[in-house]
């Protein structure tokens, strides 16, 4: 089969489109023909080696995406040939050969239904980055509605953040360096949309709250942002931290968390069981179709331009970017 092989770690630039053998079905596994792939920043950090997991080389990277069953394992009472499925967070893409392929071999409890009235490529990029941000949300046991900042809000995690903040209840602040971007957030639910290149965008945050601080911010990039995030807490408030893109933080004094009792807890996805994904992913899309809210797709990028893809990626899209492998069937 056609596929995109990382030969060694170190950069993206590794990548080169070659020919691997046709993955086969373990006991419990599905091989699926894939129709749509979706790139995470997460593809990025392991190409580089940036990442604890270390695949057998050449690898194939993509942890996401949508496609027909075409042969199932021994063990597999669920899934039957000719049904279509998307990918929950698992082994796929990191440990084992991932979705920039034609065919990608899958375990059978790692798979769901495609949402019923979803299209495809709404489904092709969505378990990642919504099982992320509901772990974002729902780490805090004792969070009841209040207000919620998101930062990187344009991108995958964070345009999920922003629906399932808004179908929990919350008030929801949005961060984008992009004016268009923000109304973009406006237009799917967010309340205030701010740009965190405006040095004066904690004091437009304070007017907009009047008496209220955040309760609990979602941050994806860290780096300078990281200690203003703080500074927007309220008493008892907290950080979930989802990612760094913007790297590490420079300069943090730890007294900031002490007057308001402030809390900072990452966010680990990957710490999801297969079945937790399954019951997870459930009540997520159960919470979006009570809303009426579905994934947002930036882009849907030819197989052979997956270089271009992971260009625009890094760029700053607003929601999912996908890689359309094989016919949608
Ligand atoms: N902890 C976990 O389990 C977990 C799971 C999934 C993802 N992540 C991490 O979470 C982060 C976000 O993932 P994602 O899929 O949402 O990424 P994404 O789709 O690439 O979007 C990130 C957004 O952040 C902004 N951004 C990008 N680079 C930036 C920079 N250098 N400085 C400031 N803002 C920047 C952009 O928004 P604007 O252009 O609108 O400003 C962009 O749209 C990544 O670091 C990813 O690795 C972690």
């Amino acid at each position: 089969m056609q596929a995109w092989l990382l030969g060694k770690l170190g950069s993206l630039d590794n990548m080169h489109l070659g020919e691997a053998a046709d993955p086969v079905a373990g006991r419990h596994d599905v091989v699926m023909e894939v129709a749509l792939a979706a790139l995470n920043p997460a593809d990025r950090y392991l190409a580089q080696g940036q990442y604890p997991a270390r695949p057998e080389l050449p690898h194939i990277l993509g942890r996401d995406g949508v496609g027909r069953i075409v042969s199932v394992g021994a063990e597999v009472k669920t899934w039957r040939v000719g049904d279509q499925a998307l990918i929950l967070r698992g082994p796929v893409g990191v440990e084992r050969a991932g979705t920039f392929a034609r065919l990608v071999a899958v375990p059978a409890d790692s798979l769901a239904k495609i949402p019923h009235e979803w299209s495809l490529e709404q489904a092709a990029g969505a378990s990642l980055v919504y099982l992320t941000a509901y772990q974002a949300l729902t780490q805090w046991n004792d969070l009841k509605p209040g207000q919620v900042l998101i930062t990187g809000a344009s991108g995958g995690v964070g345009v999920a953040a922003v629906q399932l903040a808004k179908a929990l209840g919350h008030t929801v602040v949005v961060l984008s360096r992009s004016a268009e971007k923000q109304d973009q957030l406006r237009a799917i639910g967010a309340d205030i949309a701010l740009s965190p290149h405006d040095s004066q965008w904690r004091r437009k945050l304070s007017e907009a709250l009047g008496q209220r601080r955040v309760d609990l911010a979602i941050d994806n990039i860290g780096g300078q942002l990281f200690p203003e995030i703080i500074d927007t807490l309220g008493m008892f408030g907290r950080v979930s931290v989802v990612g760094r893109l913007a790297g590490p933080v420079p300069q943090f004094n730890t007294a900031s968390l002490f007057f308001r009792r402030n809390k900072i807890g990452g966010v680990a996805v990957a710490t999801y069981s297969a079945e937790e994904s399954r019951r997870v992913w459930a009540h997520v899309t159960n919470l979006l179709s009570a809303k009426n809210a579905r994934p947002l797709v930036d882009s849907v990028h030819p197989f052979e331009q997956l270089p271009a893809a992971f260009a625009r990626l890094e760029a700053g899209p607003m929601g999912k970017v996908l890689l359309r492998v094989g016919a949608a069937s």
